[in-house]
């Protein structure tokens, strides 16, 4: 009984590299569905750029209600979902694909809803339930990977840690705001 070698031995691994090398980093060792997982990052795209969208609104509003320290989360948030959406755009293009920054139907491929609420305590609601439906869509996509695209996958569990303490932060907001 002969095992099965885990590594591919190094003739073959450098006979493939040569192989369509205009496919830059996606060798023919990519076992992932390369489509699907393009699909997916632009449907996360679209999500982080609704969100930076969204928190911008939130920060503008809540500025001008004299409420500084949640403006200032919210600004945070802000840049930091718009570095989700650049980390997502460039790994888009590695898979050779084409990041999709359209208006034209963003709502749509984005998972979570733009809601410009009234009050704070609206915005943070908002926010929370934005970040919540950021976090269960990762955690699938995290899981749909699997072992195929890892490079992907530990981007997106990158993401997904920071939707996790903007989450908690709004919680935090919430319970502040609550007991004012
Ligand atoms: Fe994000
Ligand atoms: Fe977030």
């Amino acid at each position: 009984m002969t095992d099965k070698p885990f590594l591919t031995d190094i003739k073959t691994l450098r006979k493939r590299a040569r192989e369509h090398i205009e496919k830059g980093a996606v060798t023919p060792g990519y076992t992932g569905d390369r489509e699907t997982v393009i699909k997916l990052l632009n449907e996360a795209l679209a999500t982080e750029t609704v969100c930076v969208l969204r928190y911008k609104r939130h920060y503008f509003m809540a500025s001008g209600i004299n409420a500084q320290s949640v403006a200032e989360e919210f600004l945070q948030h802000a840049t930091e979902e718009q570095g989700h959406a650049d980390e997502l755009a460039q790994r888009i293009v590695q898979l050779g694909g084409e990041p999709n920054l359209s208006p034209d139907g963003m709502l749509t491929r984005s998972h979570s809803e733009y809601v410009e609420g009234t009050s704070l305590r609206d915005m943070i609601t908002e926010d929370l339930v934005a970040e919540r439906i950021a976090i269960d869509s990762y955690r699938e996509m995290i899981h749909y990977l699997g072992a195929n695209d890892p490079t992907s996958r530990r981007m997106l569990e990158g993401i997904l840690a920071v939707e996790e303490e903007h989450a908690e932060d709004l919680v935090s907001l919430l319970d502040e705001l609550g007991s004012s």
